[in-house]
């Protein structure tokens, strides 16, 4: 049976996914409310979602705090005034989309506590708010836990892609903590029959992203014509994912989708690192000496692939872009919005990143 939102709650969607996410969502599902929820650290930004029109809503919030969350849930929360959004009340969420997360897997060996405090113990403050919330009301409801490949752990390169059958396996504190999340809320669907589902997505590509990433961080670096750091040999290899063929996944699963079950969302290409690297530099016709070998992360997973046979027989999801021409449109969109990354990547965004990660959250 179709579940029909009029209401759904995202949950760091001033993220990369998040952003992309409600642009596609008002895109596409005209009919809906949405309500973002975020706490504004390093990687959100509410710049990202500047041209958006529409039914949408936006709250500063953390996930990690029960009372806030418990009164969006319950459809008495209030807006956050911005230049953009006036302080309305905010309409009632009858699903739950969760992206909001510590992200970055080096930053994750960094630093390995936030990624605990957010992503597991942020997923059990929002799973509770959402249980104490259904309780009482019995009405239809659905939570949808964005999660990783990353917690399959790593494969050899004659293995078979992950399915959601894999045993989880993390390798990094990032990886780990999402596992400890996904792990929770199967335990609600199993314990307190909650009506959840998880998506598992491989490396997302795309606009937006924070220029931390890869695919990012090689074309900003690039335009600077400054060395592009690989990791060890640079034959990692990582499935792509355009971000959008994400959105429509994530909407097919939360709509569509069978509840207590996993769900691998994936892009069809694999490819090593330095093929990316390359690719990239190609489209935008710099020298590959730019190239530098660093030291290997450590724990750094081999390679990723997905299995999606599950999400194209039960919803006639596939990925609709191809790698090199999405590639290029994302080369294209951060050369055109210069202003939006070089903003992120200023003394004075740093200066606040640096206050967030010395553990000040900074509301
Ligand atoms: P991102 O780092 O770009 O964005 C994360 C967002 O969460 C930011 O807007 C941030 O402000 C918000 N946030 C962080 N802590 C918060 C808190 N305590 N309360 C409220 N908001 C908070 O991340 P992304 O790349 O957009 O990833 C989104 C989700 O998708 C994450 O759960 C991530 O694990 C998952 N994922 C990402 C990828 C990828 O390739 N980027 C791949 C697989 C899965
Ligand atoms: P990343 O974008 O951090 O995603 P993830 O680690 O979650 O897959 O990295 C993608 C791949 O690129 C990964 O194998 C690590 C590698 N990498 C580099 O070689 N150099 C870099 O500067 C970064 C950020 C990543």
């Amino acid at each position: 049976m179709t579940f029909a939102p009029s209401c759904v709650l995202v949950t760091g969607g001033a993220g990369f996914i998040g952003s992309n996410f409600i642009r596609w969502i008002l895109g596409h599902q005209p009919g809906v409310d949405l309500i973002n929820l975020d706490l504004l650290t390093y990687a959100g930004n509410l710049e990202s979602l500047e041209d958006l029109a529409g039914r949408y809503y936006f709250i500063r919030a953390d996930v990690r705090d029960f009372d806030t969350l418990s009164r969006v849930l319950h459809g008495a929360g209030t807006e956050t005034a911005t230049g953009k959004t006036t302080g309305r009340p905010l309409p009632t969420p009858d699903c739950v989309v969760h992206m909001a997360a510590e992200s970055h897997v080096d930053r994750s060996i960094m630093g390995p506590a936030p990624f605990v405090d957010t992503n597991v113990r942020g997923t059990l403050a929002l799973l509770e708010a959402c249980r104490g919330e259904l309780t009482p009301r019995g009405r239809p409801f659905r939570f949808l836990q964005i999660s990783t490949d990353e917690v399959y752990g790593s494969l050899g390169p004659a293995d078979p892609a992950f399915t959601e059958a894999t045993p989880l396996a993390p390798n990094s504190p990032y990886s780990a903590s999402k596992a400890g999340a996904d792990l929770l809320v199967r335990s609600y669907v199993e314990t307190f029959e909650f009506p959840a589902l998880i998506t598992r997505c491989s490396n997302n590509y795309g606009p937006y992203q924070f220029p931390e990433k890869l695919v990012p961080l090689m074309i900003t670096r690039a335009l600077a014509d400054q060395s592009l750091p690989v990791y060890g040999d640079g034959l990692n290899v990582r499935d792509w994912l355009h971000v959008e063929d994400h959105a429509s996944a994530v909407w097919e699963v939360l709509t569509r989708g069978r509840l207590g079950e996993v769900y691998n969302i994936g892009g069809g290409a694999e490819l090593p690192n330095l093929a990316v690297v390359r690719a990239l530099l190609s489209i935008l016709g710099k020298p590959e000496s730019l190239i530098r070998y660093v030291t290997d992360r450590p724990g750094h997973d081999r390679r990723y692939a997905m299995n999606t046979e599950k999400i194209a027989r039960e919803l006639a999801w596939r990925p609709r872009h191809q790698f090199r021409p999405g590639l290029e449109e994302t080369v294209r969109w951060y050369v055109a919005h210069r202003r939006w990354w070089e903003r992120v990547l200023s003394e004075a965004y740093r200066a606040t990143n640096a206050l967030y990660l010395e553990g000040d959250v900074i509301l």
